[in-house]
């Protein structure tokens, strides 16, 4: 395995603090409907609290996207080719990744992610999996262009961004990244995207609100790492967890729930929230055959094949970087 360590890619000031995260907090807590950046939810307390959602009896994303990549690995073999060089939006899972590796015999494996130690921690795993095969971490942050190692230059790419993570961003920010990816990616390269289904309401919502709160806890975490790390008082106990579906974006959207009036001051800004008031911090799309489509098409990839799992909760679209052309 070749490692490209790079510098860390936080910038922090004397004190230690992440500057992008008190700027995003900030800026989010001044507006009307206060709102946090969903990406500051994934610190390690965090990350590990996803990891155990995607265990829950409620959160079929996970576990419907790998009977998908288990069931279908003779047709992704056949309709992408051997000897592609994998590039996997993400660290990668231990269970969903080498499902698609060993069904398609790529050349190479090159996992992009922002931080460097779930990056490195992957890769390992996989090349201890994969004894024969390449593997190129690149620590980089995928929603900018990425240059890939130069040892892949020359071979055709597949693009793999699993776990419908697509959907966390809204439309204008799954449209820019989305088109970063075929510029990363090339001519000629193919993309293996996820995307969770619209479904019915009951089953959205239980599944971004279990009977064990662990989605809670997951959601609060975030208000224990403004406490902690940007020096804040939010009365975390004050607040709760509520996930919504909003028909209109045809998304689930997680909420933090003022159970009374209060204030508090984070950086040693001041903030209140009245009682039923909230703070807004993941949304979740949900698509369907023509919202997935029109999302690709509008990014520069032609959709190609879709799966989807048996019980039709989730769907897995095989896109092909699309060439100009003209059109009536
Ligand atoms: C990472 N992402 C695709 C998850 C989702 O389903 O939107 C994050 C998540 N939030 C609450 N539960 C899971």
């Amino acid at each position: 395995m070749a490692t490209n360590k790079g510098l860390s890619l936080v910038s922090r000031d004397d004190e230690g603090v992440d500057t992008a995260f008190r700027a995003d907090v900030l800026t989010g807590l001044k507006q009307s409907q206060k709102a946090i950046p969903a990406r500051w939810l994934y610190d390690d307390a965090g990350s590990q609290l996803f990891e155990d959602i995607t265990q829950l009896p409620e959160y079929y994303p996970t576990r419907a996207e790998t009977e998908i990549l288990r069931d279908h690995g003779d047709e992704f073999a056949a309709m992408i080719g051997p000897d592609r060089a994998v590039v996997e939006f993400g660290s990668g899972s231990s269970v969903k990744t080498p499902l698609l590796l060993s069904a398609i015999a790529p050349s190479a494996y090159v996992p992009l992610d922002i931080s460097g130690d779930f990056l490195r921690a992957a890769a390992q795993e996989l090349s201890a999996k994969f004894p024969g095969l390449p593997v190129y971490p690149v620590e980089a942050d995928f929603m900018r262009r990425v240059q890939l190692p130069g040892e892949v230059a020359d071979a055709p790419k597949l693009g793999f961004f699993p776990g419908s993570t697509i959907g966390n961003m809204v439309a204008r920010t799954a449209v820019d990244l989305l088109q970063t990816m075929r510029e990363t990616l090339g001519e000629g390269s193919h993309l293996l995207i996820g995307m969770d289904l619209i479904k019915d309401e009951e089953v959205l919502v239980a599944a971004y609100d279990d009977a064990a709160g662990v989605t809670a806890e997951f959601n609060l975490n975030l208000m224990r790492r403004i406490n902690r790390e940007l020096g804040g008082d939010l009365p975390v106990d004050s607040l709760q967890h509520e996930a919504r579906w909003n028909d209109d974006f045809a998304r689930i959207e997680m909420h933090l729930v003022a159970q009374n009036d209060f204030s508090f001051s984070v950086a040693g800004q001041n903030f209140a929230m009245r009682e039923g008031e909230t703070i807004h911090t993941e949304n979740s799309h949900k698509f369907d055959r023509r919202t997935g489509n029109m999302l690709l098409l509008a990014s520069g990839w032609e959709p190609r094949a879709r799966w989807l799992d048996g019980a039709g909760r989730f769907s897995l679209i095989l896109a092909e970087a699309a060439q100009p052309k003209s059109a009536p």
